[in-house]
């Protein structure tokens, strides 16, 4: 098959909230823009998935334009073309999926469907391939939260991942409960900073359990229920700081304990994290923490390449090119249920 290193791959984005393109070739990242649609969503206090799809059919288009002009390439210029193809929302994906099948058909180029989960997983070692080492992964975002063996570039499976909700999901709908917009990982982040992590006392879900496996739902739970129980702390605003460190504290123990437990107990002495919620700085700092403590290599997905972004799917793509993964057929769907294994 067709290689694509030295070749320029345009690459698309739009698997949920964020509309995305960008140009990779041989290794770097020619551009990478992308339009967030987290304003338009936050009023509802989620993401409305019709809404969503018709974002991005009004932003593609200019999203493309961005990406190319920053590039410093025009539309004959790309050898390939890479979209996310799953998993995701239905409608969102189509957009992107169905343009981006579009443009290789019509300019006669390979495409290629990506998987956003394995994209976010190989995104810790974008720019730096080079230096890639067998590693358990921690994919942890608004939809997924999960533990990954990585025994070579392209080699993995999936050890455990969330019983029910993710761990972005956990930040966002504890902090709708203290009045905080959507998405409110960012502002529990920041308001934490302020906070005591000790104030409160939230469970770890299955922080003990022999699985890989996470579960955030019985902590978003307690955290109704005490909200529920002490109203007058959401007028004080020294406790909601103290709140948001607190819960922050117990997502983070729960995500750093398994993560570190999942390397040690597979032998690997590289540990690497991606997704939105490996923005988060307790996150960040914490496995830092731990990492140099236990003498484990740490890769953190840089801060641009954590959120959803079309740089990893183009630079995913043409990993695979380079390893002669086989493409799908043109014609291929979106799937929208597409697990990890
Ligand atoms: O990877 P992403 O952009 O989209 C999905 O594929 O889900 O992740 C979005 C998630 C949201 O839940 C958001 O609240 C969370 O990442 N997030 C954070 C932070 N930045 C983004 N959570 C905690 N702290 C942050 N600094
Ligand atoms: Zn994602």
């Amino acid at each position: 098959m067709q290689q694509f290193n030295d070749m320029t791959i345009l690459a698309i984005e739009t698997s949920c909230d964020e509309t995305s393109a960008a140009v990779v070739c041989d290794g770097k990242i020619l551009s990478n823009f992308v339009s967030s649609q987290t304003k338009l969503h936050a009023e509802y206090g989620g993401v409305v998935p019709e809404l969503a799809a018709r974002e991005h059919l009004r932003n593609l288009i200019p999203v493309v334009k961005s990406a190319l002009r920053e590039a410093g390439i025009s539309m004959d210029q790309f050898d390939a073309v890479a979209a996310t193809q799953g998993p995701g929302l239905p409608n969102a994906l189509l957009v992107g999926f169905k343009a981006a099948q579009a443009v290789a058909f019509a300019l006669r180029k390979p495409f290629v469907g990506i998987n956003h989960h394995e994209a976010h997983l190989y995104s810790p070692w974008i720019n730096e391939f080079e230096k890639f080492q067998p590693n358990i992964s921690l994919i942890v975002s608004g939809g997924h939260t999960m533990l990954v063996l990585v025994e070579s570039e392209l080699k993995h499976r999936v050890l455990g991942s969330t019983i029910d909700d993710a761990a972005g999901e956990c930040f966002d709908k504890t902090g709708k409960m203290m009045g905080l917009n959507y998405p409110a990982g960012p502002e529990i982040d920041r308001l934490a900073e302020q906070g005591n992590p000790s104030a409160f006392d939230f469970p770890r879900p299955l922080i003990n359990d022999a699985s890989d496996d996470f579960s955030f739902s019985g902590l978003k739970t307690s955290v109704r229920y005490f909200i529920r129980d002490n109203p007058a702390l959401l007028d004080d605003a020294q406790k909601i700081c103290d709140l948001c460190a607190s819960v922050q504290a117990a997502i983070v123990e729960v995500l750093v304990k398994k993560t570190i437990r999942a390397a040690k107990r597979n032998n690997v002495r590289c540990v690497t994290a991606s997704g939105g919620v490996t923005c988060n700085s307790a996150l960040r700092g914490e496995l830092a923490r731990v990492c140099e403590h236990e003498g484990f290599t740490l890769r953190l997905a840089e801060r641009s390449f954590c959120t959803d972004n079309a740089a990893m799917i183009g630079v995913l793509a043409e990993r695979k090119s380079f390893r002669q993964v086989s493409l799908p057929p043109l014609d291929d769907e979106i799937k929208p249920g597409w697990v990890l294994v």
